[in-house]
C-alpha cells in the first residue's frame, strides 16, 4: 500500500539513534523528507552518512530539545529548506533508572522537563507550519509505563503519563487545525539505552542471553525485546496521510507487556 507519505515533511526529534534513526530511515523509505536533530554532533553525522540520503531530502541539526531558542531555530531552518512540514515526532529522549528513595528534587525537575519540553517545544516551534499543511500528524513517543507504573521508574513513569493525558488534550487543541495527535506507547526496545544498561551491568552474561533473561523478568509476552524498525513501522502508520481519522489515541508496541487491555 502507498502510504502517502512520497515528498511529504517530517521533523523527527532524536534521530540520531535507536527508535529515532529507524523512523528516519523508514520515512526516508517510503520517499518522505526529513530533517533529524539531537544534541551530538558527531552521532548525527554519522548516522546521517549511514543513512546516504541526499541533502535535498535529509536536513539534521544539533539541537537539545529542552530548549526552546535552539529549537525554535531548527524548525525555522527546516521550513526553509523544505518550504513546509507535514509530521512531527517527538522522540527525543531517554528514561531514569531510580526508585523513590534515590530521587532528588533535581532528578524529578530534570524527567519533568525532558518529557514535557520535549513535547511542547517542537510543538510550539512547528505549529505554524503544520498548519498550513493539508495532512499534519504529530506522534509522541511514549511508552508503556504512562499507564503501567514500575516503582523503579518513579520519575518517567509518571511523566510519562503525563505525557500521555497531554498527547489527548492537545489532539482536541489541535484538530481544528486539521492536526492528529497521537502516541505509541513502548515496551522494551532494543536500542542504544538497552545496550548503555547491559554495559553498565557487568553481566557475564553475552548481551542476546542478557536480553533473553531481561523479557522473561519482565513478563514480554513474545519472549523478547522489539527492535527499533517494529517500532518506526508504527510510527510511520500514524504519520500517514491515510490514518487521517486517527486522533488522540495511541498504539501500544510492546510485544504484550502491557497487563491492561489498551
Ligand atoms: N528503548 C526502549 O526500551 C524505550 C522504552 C520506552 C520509551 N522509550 C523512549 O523512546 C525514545 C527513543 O529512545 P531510544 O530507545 O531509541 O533511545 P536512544 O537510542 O538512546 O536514542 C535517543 C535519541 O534521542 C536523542 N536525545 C536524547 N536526549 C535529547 C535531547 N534532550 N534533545 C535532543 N535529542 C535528544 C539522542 O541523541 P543525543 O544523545 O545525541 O542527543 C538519540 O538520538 C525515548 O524518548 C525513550 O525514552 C524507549
Amino acid at each position: 500500500m502507498d502510504l502517502g507519505l512520497a515528498d511529504r515533511t517530517v521533523l523527527v526529534t532524536g534521530g540520531s539513534s535507536g527508535v529515532g534513526l529507524a523512523t528516519v530511515s523508514a520515512l526516508l523509505g517510503e520517499g518522505a523528507r526529513v530533517a533529524a536533530c539531537g544534541r551530538d554532533a558527531d552521532r548525527l553525522a554519522k548516522a546521517a552518512a549511514g543513512l546516504g540520503a541526499a541533502r535535498d531530502r535529509l536536513l539534521t541539526g544539533v539541537c537539545d530539545v529542552r530548549d526552546a531558542d535552539a529549537v525554535h531555530a531548527f524548525a525555522s531552518r527546516v521550513g526553509a529548506h523544505f518550504g513546509g512540514l507535514d509530521g512531527l515526532v517527538n522522540n527525543a529522549g531517554q528514561s531514569r533508572m531510580k526508585g523513590l528513595d534515590e530521587t532528588t528534587e533535581a532528578d524529578w525537575r530534570d524527567e519533568l522537563e525532558l518529557k514535557f519540553a520535549g513535547v511542547l517545544n517542537p510543538l510550539h516551534a512547528t505549529r505554524e507550519l503544520l498548519r498550513a499543511s493539508d495532512a499534519a500528524a504529530v506522534v509522541n513517543v511514549n511508552a508503556v509505563l504512562a499507564k503501567q507504573p514500575e516503582p523503579r521508574l518513579i520519575t518517567t513513569s509518571a511523566a510519562r503519563a503525563g505525557i500521555l493525558n497531554l498527547s489527548k488534550s492537545l489532539a482536541t487543541e489541535l484538530a481544528p487545525d486539521g492536526i492528529r495527535v497521537n502516541s505509541v506507547c513502548l515496551g522494551l526496545v532494543d536500542t542504544g539505552q538497552w545496550a548503555r544498561r547491559y554495559a553498565a551491568s557487568g553481566s557475564a552474561l553475552g548481551y542476546e542471553e542478557w536480553q533473553r533473561e531481561l523479557a522473561e523478568d519482565r513478563g514480554i509476552a513474545l519472549g523478547r525485546l522489539g527492535r527499533a524498525e517494529e517500532v518506526a513501522y508504527a510510527i510511520v502508520g500514524l504519520l500517514s496521510p491515510r490514518a487521517s481519522y486517527i486522533t488522540g489515541t495511541s498504539v501500544d508496541v510492546c510485544g504484550g507487556i502491557g497487563r491492561g487491555i489498551a
